[in-house]
């Protein structure tokens, strides 16, 4: 078999055999094939697609490119969470918890900042002495211990998935529905959970920009999963302003651990108790998602789902007095108000630009050598529906280095206002499964 000609297959619309597909995976992977071999390939395939066993056969083989973590010493259904990410998205800080404290392991592996997009071991790391790489056995005994564990990627898991990640992100290749689910369903199946919950955004600060795409992506990693025997289920939720209030990463750990304690954001509590009321039918605990919100809500109040956030801190090396007296955490040098010259309801709130604000103040990366700045970053007071008079405070900068003109003027930019009603948006559309 020759690269050149299975380029040539599909930059004509033809169908690849599963053996086909074997052998441009661990080509790639054994640094058999070049990286601009691949990199036409995957073109071809942005262009001309990949039908549904193509896609499962892709995805397969990419988990299978390195190890399969084995969860087996686990017991009880393990429930896995994936976002497709976005701004101000904290989501597996309480989900974990919560889910974990109804009885059900969570063992999660979790990944870095995304350009404009947090990331949640950026997150955890906020937190003085948390590690987030522990070995595999100290995982499941983690997981056996507390319930939660949440992790990053062993270097071993879907190295395919790593080198063509790195290639899609220089050569346009990232927004192509069957590369996107065929990536994330690889890492999400070799991290060996029984069960999987995606939350897959679409709007201004997500990757799929349209609701009609997400559902595309959503169905196309739901039958890949249920080629391979998982539950799969997705939530299609709005990112067309930021989740809660905070963006930034100490901030964020902050607006989680309010949730937790029953003060959070109604938009964030929200999607945990829909996503989480499906993540508990799927371990079998109840078969009402009714039932299961109740047991959410439950073991917030109880201060439960708190303790174990502690539990888990704790297990990795982290400082849980921090989650118990958050206004321990190291605040930013500066906290600058900015006002509003409008009046009106805000129409739009531009996540994207957010986020890049606030990754330009240092809570993100610009190159993959920067170091990230956990105090930073923006606490929003109005969103999408809320009326603002002038000179109402819009949002609060938390910086180390002042704020210059251009920043002040790009988080103006981010906010449109209407002279008419705005009702608050729907957070999420639909539930796929
Ligand atoms: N997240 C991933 O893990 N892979 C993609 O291709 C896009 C988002």
């Amino acid at each position: 078999m020759r690269m050149v000609d299975l380029i040539q297959k599909k930059r004509d619309g033809l169908e690849l055999t599963d053996e086909e597909i074997h052998f441009i995976i661990e080509g790639y992977t054994n640094e058999k094939i070049p990286d601009y071999q691949m990199s036409a390939w995957m073109m071809a395939v942005c262009f001309q697609g990949l039908n549904k066993r193509e896609t499962a056969t892709l995805t397969k083989e990419m988990m299978h490119s390195g190890d399969i973590i084995d969860l087996s010493a686990i017991a009880g259904v393990k429930v896995d969470k994936h976002s497709t990410g976005g701004v101000g998205d904290k989501t597996s800080l309480v989900l974990g918890p919560i889910v974990a404290a109804c009885g059900v392991p969570v063992a999660k592996m979790s990944g870095r900042g995304l350009g404009h997009t947090g990331g949640t071991l950026d997150k955890l790391e906020s937190i003085p002495g948390l590690h987030i790489m522990i070995s595999e056995e100290d995982f499941v005994k983690q997981v056996n211990d507390c319930h939660l564990a949440i992790i990053g990627q062993s270097a071993h898991l879907d190295p395919a998935d790593k080198k063509m990640y790195a290639l899609r992100d220089v050569t346009a290749t990232v927004s192509c529905i069957p590369l996107i689910a065929s990536s994330i369903m690889s890492k999400k199946l070799a991290a060996g959970s029984d069960a999987i919950l995606l939350d897959v955004k679409y709007g201004d600060g997500a990757f799929m920009k349209t609701i009609e795409d997400a559902k595309i992506l959503a169905r196309t990693m739901i039958e890949i999963g249920e080629s391979l025997g998982k539950d799969t289920r997705a939530t299609i939720s709005n990112m067309s302003q930021p989740l809660g209030n905070a963006i930034g990463n100490s901030l964020e750990v902050k607006e989680a651990i309010d949730t937790l304690n029953g003060h959070g954001p109604s938009d964030l509590l929200e999607l945990c108790l829909q996503a989480g009321s499906h993540m508990l039918v799927q371990a079998q605990k109840t078969d009402s998602e009714i039932a299961a919100r109740k047991m959410l809500e439950d073991v917030i109040a109880s201060k439960k789902a708190l303790h174990t956030l502690c539990a888990m801190v704790k297990a990795q090396g982290g400082d849980d007095e921090y989650i118990k007296h958050p206004e321990m955490f190291e605040k930013a040098k500066e906290v600058i108000a900015i006002k509003s010259f409008k009046e009106g309801y805000v129409k739009d709130l531009e996540a994207m630009t957010l986020g890049l604000v606030s990754m330009k103040l240092g809570g993100g990366r610009q190159t993959t050598d920067d170091v990230i700045d956990h105090s930073v970053g923006i606490v929003l007071n109005k969103k999408i529906g809320d009326f603002v008079k002038k000179d109402d405070i819009l949002l609060y900068v938390h910086t180390n280095h002042g704020l210059s003109e251009e920043l002040r003027q790009e988080i103006l930019s981010a906010y449109h206002f209407s002279d008419d009603f705005v009702a608050h948006p729907i957070l999420i559309d639909e539930v796929l499964s």
